[in-house]
């Protein structure tokens, strides 16, 4: 069993004996790179800077929770706006690997952008003992181009320094928690919306996809406490409209996707049976509050065949 004091401990002291000059770290919201934000603030104060970028897909409310943390803990921070910038180079793309590509891409600009400005010469990266042991040749790999911030440390020829890389999520979880840190975030795919909007990616639809997302986990964390709650769950937006009812008027609507999982990596799952009260329940709500939405499914697939994402 880890001893939460030992690994902060030693964790803060690699920090401190490895950083030369500044560091950076990209903190995208998620359990790791919160959790790292926090232990390397702890260890080197503003010498470090953690970014936040939002790239205009990401969940309702996001930024303001990571911004209430790094406020919390007076953190070095930057949050950029770069919705735009994202938005527009995804303009047209329907391809999902090209997608993932071009967000890559648009992340490594702009973070070398932030750290060069900053002076940076070490880049500080929350990966955990399940990122290393996967990668190398992982099926995942080959399957999707996973965006994280992995190409980043060649790309910018920085030091590359990984404190919690021999901790698992469980571990994670026990960290953050006792440094009173939100435990329970939900893993969500540093492209973000793009992957669960099929087709191409617009403004109005990540704004859609958004609101549906945040009801959905509203639902969720009150129908499951954690013990029980599905490993993932999350809205995709179809590129399929069809007929329904609004009022007594007919109305030619989207279609949302609901997708729960169950698993315990990732690496494969079955698709949660939650009862049909609880999926009436989020349908109903969807379309009531949602008004260009009339139609909601339910994804019945695992993984494989499928994979967890929709792209
Ligand atoms: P798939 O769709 O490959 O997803 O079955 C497995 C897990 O990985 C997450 N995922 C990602 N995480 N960058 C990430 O950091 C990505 O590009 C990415 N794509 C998928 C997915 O949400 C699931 O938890």
């Amino acid at each position: 069993m880890l001893s939460v004091d030992k690994f902060l401990d030693s964790a803060i002291k690699e920090i401190k004996e490895k950083l030369t000059g500044k560091g950076i770290l990209a903190c995208s919201g998620g359990q790791d790179s919160t959790l790292l934000a926090v232990i390397a603030n702890k260890a080197a104060g503003d010498r470090i800077l953690s970014v936040f970028i939002d790239t205009g897909l990401v969940r309702e409310g996001e930024k303001e929770r990571v911004r209430e943390i790094f406020e919390r803990y007076s953190l070095n921070y930057r949050i950029i706006d770069a919705s735009d910038e994202f938005l527009s180079a995804l303009s047209g793309i329907t391809d999902p690997e090209r997608k993932r590509k071009i967000i890559g891409a648009k992340f490594i600009d702009v973070f070398e952008r932030v750290a060069t400005e900053f002076g940076a010469e070490t880049l500080l990266q929350g990966t955990i003992a399940p990122d290393w042991i996967e990668s190398g040749g992982s099926v995942r790999d080959t399957i999707k181009s996973h965006h994280n911030v992995g190409g980043l440390p060649e790309v910018m020829h920085l030091k590359l320094l990984e404190p919690l890389r021999d901790l698992y999520k469980d571990e994670v979880r026990m960290v953050s928690e006792y440094l009173k840190l939100p435990s329970d975030i939900q893993p969500f795919p540093g492209p973000g919306l793009a992957v669960r909007i099929i087709g191409e990616v617009t403004k109005e639809k990540a704004d859609t996809l958004r609101k549906v997302t945040s009801i959905l986990e509203e639902k969720v964390r009150e129908k499951f406490p954690m013990e029980v709650r599905p490993w993932q769950y999350f809205a995709v937006l179809l590129p399929v409209q069809s007929t329904g009812i609004h009022g007594d008027k007919r109305s030619y609507g989207k279609t949302v996707c609901i997708r729960m999982i169950d698993t315990n990596d990732g690496m494969s799952g079955t698709f949660s049976k939650p009862d049909w009260e609880f999926l009436e329940d989020v349908s109903t709500s969807i379309t009531n509050e949602v008004g260009e939405i009339n139609r909601v499914v339910y994804d019945i697939t695992d993984k494989p065949p499928a994979t967890i994402e929709w792209e």
